[in-house]
């Protein structure tokens, strides 16, 4: 009976796991976004992350470990509001974002979609060194945990999607032998492929491999990709602008309904993974860093 038990219990996981994972850029993606901005942190920002993360972090304070949480909670009854917070979508066939135009909930409600939310985010956590009422008002463990997660979903393109496909969810493909959706291929497929095939199955060694291309290949990217105009804190309309950009220009091509996706689309849409992964990662400690150099409270200092 025991035994029994303990089987339905690991089973009930691994469809949890299954059906979490199917949702947005899977655990691997959000972890390595997350494990590349640590590297990116700036001795404030270490300082605060560690203060703010929950007091059970088991990781001891390693943001990463808590990048899938907003996945994690979405389909609980009371945090349902959240779910329309990890994505924008366009007009069908629109290759271009417009906050006005395109960043409301399924209700038209303004605001609700992932770029509102991160401009929501980071006003908390910025504001948190303004006014030390807003420690009380807002729960800066929950901001950073949001903000931290849809800056990755942010990097995937088909989180800004085409509304009439709901970011490719409805575009049912073949990768390779497999029966998936493209928004799946996308969150999950790619990176998982790309483990199997170059990284000998170990997400420590693709990230290991992205901190290297870091340092060279993309090096004179890095300082272009943290910055934002006119100074802002974050700016998530250009981060949304590129996706949809990229959706258009790699994610729906060549990719209709019914197609088998293998070995040409998969080399020809890695490196724009590789490059997004690595894109949300920078930006991410970029933010922080700005919340946090400004923040010297919550830094500790
Ligand atoms: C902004 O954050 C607060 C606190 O989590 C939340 O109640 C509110 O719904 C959020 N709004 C948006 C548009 O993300
Ligand atoms: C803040 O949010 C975290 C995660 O939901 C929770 O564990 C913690 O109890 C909250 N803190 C307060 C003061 O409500
Ligand atoms: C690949 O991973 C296995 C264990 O998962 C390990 O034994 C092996 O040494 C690894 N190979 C390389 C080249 O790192
Ligand atoms: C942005 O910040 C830099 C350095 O603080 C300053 O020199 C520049 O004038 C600012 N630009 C704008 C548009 O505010």
């Amino acid at each position: 009976m025991r035994l029994l038990l303990r089987q339905c219990f690991a089973c009930v996981l691994v469809l949890t796991q299954l059906v979490l994972g199917a949702l947005c850029w899977g655990k691997d993606g959000h972890y390595t976004v997350c494990k590349i901005a640590e590297g990116y942190f700036e001795e404030e920002t270490i300082a605060a992350v560690k203060k703010l993360l929950p007091e059970s972090s088991q990781g001891g304070g390693d943001l990463a470990t808590f990048c899938s949480w907003p996945d994690e909670i979405k389909h609980f009854s009371q945090w349902q509001w959240t779910s329309s917070l990890h994505y924008v979508n366009t007009p069908d066939y629109r290759c271009n974002y417009q906050y006005c135009r395109d960043c409301h909930d399924s209700h038209m409600q303004k605001d609700w979609c992932v770029t509102g939310a991160i401009f929501n985010y980071t006003r908390q956590l910025m504001s948190s060194s303004v006014n030390s009422q807003t420690l009380v008002q807002y729960n800066l463990t929950e901001d950073l945990m949001f903000l931290s997660h849809y800056m990755g979903d942010v990097h995937q393109p088909l989180h800004t999607g085409f509304s009439g496909d709901r970011g490719g969810n409805t575009v049912i493909v073949h990768w390779y032998n497999s029966k998936t959706n493209l928004h799946h291929v996308w969150d999950n497929m790619i990176i998982e492929s790309a483990l199997q095939t170059y990284y000998n199955s170990s997400l420590p060694v693709m990230i290991q491999s992205l901190q290297a291309k870091l340092t060279n290949g993309w090096s004179n990217d890095v300082s272009s990709w943290e910055s934002c105009q006119f100074n802002q804190t974050a700016c998530p309309d250009q981060y949304a602008s590129e996706s949809i950009g990229l959706a258009c220009k790699y994610a729906y091509r060549n990719a209709t309904p019914g197609t088998t996706l293998g070995d040409e689309y998969f080399l020809s849409r890695l490196p724009i993974v590789e490059k997004r992964l690595a894109q949300g990662g920078i930006r991410l400690a970029a933010i922080l860093n700005r919340i946090f150099s400004a923040n010297t409270k919550l830094a500790g200092a």
